[in-house]
């Protein structure tokens, strides 16, 4: 069978290698500690699931939901963002539901690239930020994240010609994979180069409450009040551990989500109306178990930053997300997948390879602290004994 040009660059995915490992890991019998998958190991709060289960008795709520979804989902979002980031926001026009920011991030390149047109993206960065340019059959421009600049971009290295032909930037702070942050004056370095170059500007913003310290983490909207470009995706998945109920929102220029909800409405008929209404619960409802849950992972990071200088493996202290990034020793430093493939096979400790998240990631590998700190020294014993 022939199929499109487009879903090549989707078949090449380092991340299937790994679940080829993990299955024979399984197979001999190796006890799996998964720290590959970012998804939260802890659940989502009772009274966001009360309302989910209120809802599912309530018959109103078990046909399509047209439009963009619901006025009260609308207006929590942008209560929220008024209350978090001082931006006020209309709920009509500048907010629109999504069954995940994936989904969002990953469709919005269809409104807003022609056939060969240049997308800007981090790199190291999340694969479906690049999976949602090769649907859009776009050019990607990876923009190198190195250590020596704090893991933001260089926008003065971009070759003029690419600038030219390129129509959006993608941007994601707390980053993952490196757990990097931005600070506000970088993000309005951004919007002034944006702007300058006709770009949109699209901020994917899953890790905003992930945050261990005072650090304010800033919207790019904040850079941006006038949403005059920007757009940001925002996720119930890591705040509020709703990933598998697929919910999310794009907020911010009003052209920009008019567009996507046009694009949107040919595939999806919004998330269903019942989880929604969990996700005004979280929003709206107390907010000390999302604080709760920062500890827990706090904890977590600390045990496993602590545990790897024990073993003499010294990689920095994040400030946010659930990632560890950690630059490889000799002799692994350029093989990412031997290292991760061979890691799992032989211990059961399963991590993502730097090199899935594009070629400046290699030389790294990516820990998901999605296990309890005692599981996590397990696996740094695991680590010990392999190097
Ligand atoms: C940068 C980034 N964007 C999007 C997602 C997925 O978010 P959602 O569950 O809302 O699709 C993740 C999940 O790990 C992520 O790290």
């Amino acid at each position: 069978m022939q199929f499109a040009k487009r879903l090549q660059p989707l078949k090449s995915n380092v991340f299937a290698d790994m679940d080829i490992a993990k299955a024979k890991a399984l197979a001999a019998g190796r006890e799996l500690i998964d720290l590959s998958l970012g998804s939260s190991d802890l659940p989502a709060e009772n009274h966001v699931i009360e309302a989910i289960t209120q809802s599912l008795h309530d018959h109103s709520t078990h046909g399509y939901l047209l439009f963009h979804g619901t006025r009260e989902f609308r207006q929590a979002a942008a209560s929220w963002y008024e209350k978090k980031f001082g931006i006020s926001v209309d709920p009509e026009t500048e907010v629109l539901p999504l069954i995940g920011s994936q989904e969002g991030t990953a469709h919005l390149p269809l409104a807003i690239l022609n056939p060969g047109d240049f997308a800007l993206l981090q790199d190291p960065g999340y694969p479906s930020h690049a999976g949602g340019i090769y649907l859009a059959s776009g050019q990607i421009y990876p923009m190198p994240l190195k250590a020596e600049n704090s893991f933001l971009p260089v926008f003065a290295d971009i070759p003029p010609q690419v600038l030219a032909a390129s129509r959006m930037m993608v941007l994601s702070y707390p980053h993952n994979p490196t757990s990097a942050i931005a600070p506000l004056s970088f993000f309005q370095s951004a919007v002034a180069f944006c702007q300058q170059h006709n770009l949109v500007l699209v901020h994917d913003f899953p890790y905003v409450d992930l945050v261990f310290g005072d650090t304010q983490i800033p919207s790019i909207l904040q850079a941006d009040p006038e949403k005059s470009i920007s757009i940001e995706f925002f996720t119930f998945s890591k705040s509020y551990n709703m990933g598998g109920f697929r919910i999310g929102y794009a907020i911010g220029n009003a052209e920009l989500i008019l567009a996507l909800r046009q694009l949107k409405a040919v595939v999806d008929f919004n998330q269903y109306k019942g989880i929604l209404n969990g996700a005004i619960a979280a929003l709206t409802g107390s907010q000390t178990g999302v604080k709760a849950g920062v500890e827990r992972f706090r904890q977590r990071r600390d045990a496993f930053i602590n545990a790897l200088h024990r073993i003499g493996w010294h990689v920095p202290t994040p400030e946010a997300t659930m990632y560890i990034w950690a630059k490889l020793p000799e002799p692994w430093a350029n093989k990412s997948v031997e290292f991760c493939t061979q890691l799992v096979e032989k211990t059961g400790v399963a991590a993502s390879p730097g090199a899935g998240f594009g070629k400046s990631g290699e030389g790294y590998v990516r820990f998901a602290l999605v296990h309890e700190p005692s599981v996590l020294e397990m696996a740094v014993e695991r680590i010990r004994e392999f190097l």
